[in-house]
């Protein structure tokens, strides 16, 4: 029976190995992890992580081939293939603060591989780590390995938070990038025969070590560049009288573009995308590449761009200041389907509020007081690092309140800002909510997922992020 072990059991380690394990009965697979908190939530009916269709496949598999340990020493120890899928943040302090990748998690999981290991093994990156990452862990495992043979692998994650599962159960392409040597070659079939159990052998792309590891960082650029291009577009949507969607429908029909990932927002979050263009960037720098480093920045500019045009739209709609008025704010995890609140655009957008002293109120259907509270009280970057090894309580921030009702939220309220696409939003009595709040009632829709027509004539003055302005905001003076 192969044996695989995975360190780190978060957002990607916990999901892929239950996938692996649902899709290969005869591969035994256990997920290690520091923190014995999230090791017992795996273990338990209330899992760490919200995902649908998670709970399902870790039910069919737990306790007969999927194990969750903090055995992590034992585990390493027994496995054929060691995945390390381990954060890897944004540096927060010393060379490189801001931009480059923290491999701190990395190197101290490739120092532990290489203590306790006692036969030969196959380690996978599957956190996204820099380009050439494989060679500084390849020199750890090599000068610490006691004569035993390592193969080093690259096979970063493409599984989307919010559709992780049907991503796994379907991907594009799965990626093994692995030396070119006859070891390097075995190593890469080896982990192919995994995904070969479901995975249709076309869509199994094998490349140099080099290759794969920097197309994760590329996938994810292009995919966050689409966005900052489709919300550059969405302000000059509201200058001119263009409406956003139709124009990014027009522009999507055209094949070499395509209709995915064109949807006008407040801005993309989630923990992946700025920090690994600004992971890109830094290695252009590095690299002597200051134009390529500088293309990339401006994705990420546009996207904090968009963030504080939105706080200026609510704070200058409401007659320049939106100081002791209280302001819902509907969605706060980074997109729909998910818990996870890793740079979601709702931080800075409370935060920009908060900094005209507003008076928050805010629902999420999957996010806490106690996460929202720790979010909005955390330095830039610090989110970065796992919730548990993050500083403990921090003062909560007086202003803002936080329930888990969304006519609760809104109640008495000035202004409205929706700021998740969540599906629930759609379908709100938008009359009872207009109903209990102050007037001139105000909304903002930061995911276009109302009908501005519709909430105009229930007496709402609207803004839609790109669509055609309120006659009310025209008459604002410009401030975005
Ligand atoms: P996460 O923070 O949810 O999980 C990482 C886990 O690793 C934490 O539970 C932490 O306690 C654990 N850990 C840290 N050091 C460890 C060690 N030495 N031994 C055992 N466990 C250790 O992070 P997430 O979101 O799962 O991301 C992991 C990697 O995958 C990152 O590099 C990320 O960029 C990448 N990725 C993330 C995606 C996402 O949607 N979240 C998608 C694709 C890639």
């Amino acid at each position: 029976m192969v044996k695989i072990c995975c360190l780190g059991a978060g957002y990607v380690g916990g999901p892929t190995m239950a996938v692996i394990a649902l899709k290969c009965p005869s591969v035994e697979v256990v997920v290690v992890d520091i923190s014995v908190a999230r090791i017992a939530a795996w273990n338990s009916d209330q899992l760490p992580i919200y995902e649908p269709g998670l709970d399902d496949v870790v039910k069919k598999c737990r306790g007969r081939n999927l194990f969750f340990s903090t055995e992590i020493e034992k585990h390493i120890g027994q496995a054929d293939i060691v995945f390390v899928s381990v954060n890897t943040p944004t540096k927060t302090r010393g060379l490189g603060a801001g931009m480059a990748a923290d491999l701190t998690y990395w190197e101290s999981a490739a120092r532990m591989i290489a203590d306790v290991a006692k036969s030969d093994k196959i380690v996978v990156e599957k956190s996204t780590v820099p380009v050439k990452t494989a060679e500084a862990i390849e020199k750890i495992l090599i000068h610490n390995s006691k004569g035993i043979n390592f193969q080093i692998l690259s096979n970063p994650e493409f599984l989307a938070e919010g559709t992780a599962i049907q991503d796994l159960f379907n991907p594009d392409r799965v990626l093994i990038g692995g030396r070119e040597t006859p070891e390097g070659k075995k190593a890469v079939q080896a982990l192919k025969q995994v995904y070969a159990n479901w995975v249709p052998e076309d869509r199994i792309i094998t490349t140099n070590l080099w290759s794969a590891e920097l197309s994760k960082l590329a996938a994810n650029a292009f995919l966050a560049q689409r966005i900052s291009s489709v919300n550059a577009i969405s302000a000059l949507c509201e200058a001119t009288g263009a409406d956003v969607a139709e124009v990014a429908y027009s522009v999507g029909k055209d094949t070499r573009i395509g209709p995915k990932f064109l949807s006008a927002s407040v801005g993309f979050g989630g923990s992946c995308f700025q920090k690994d263009i600004l992971s890109l960037v830094y290695i252009c720098e590095c690299n002597g590449l200051p134009e390529v480093a500088s293309y990339w920045k401006d994705v990420i500019k546009v996207n904090d761009y968009q963030k504080s045009r939105f706080v200026n739209r609510v704070v200058s709609s409401m007659f320049n200041t939106v100081s002791e008025k209280k302001i819902a704010v509907l969605g706060f995890a980074f997109k729909k389907d998910t818990g996870d609140t890793r740079e979601t655009p709702a931080i800075d957008v409370c935060k920009g509020l908060l900094g005209d002293k507003a008076k928050i109120s805010i629902y999420d259907p999957q996010v806490s007081e106690e996460q929202i509270q720790r979010d909005l009280a955390l330095k830039k970057f610090d989110w970065d690092h796992p919730v548990h090894l993050q500083p403990t309580s921090p003062t909560a921030v007086k202003q803002v309140t936080v329930t888990w009702d969304a006519y609760e939220a809104t109640k008495g309220a000035h202004g409205v800002c929706i700021l998740t696409e969540w599906d629930e939003f759609r379908k709100l009595d938008y009359v009872k909510i207009y109903e209990n709040m102050q007037k001139p009632a105000f909304i903002f829709d930061g995911r276009n997922v109302i009908d501005p027509q519709k909430l105009r004539k229930i007496g709402f003055i609207v803004f839609s992020i790109g669509k055609p302005l309120d006659p009310w905001l025209k008459d604002m003076p410009a401030v975005v």
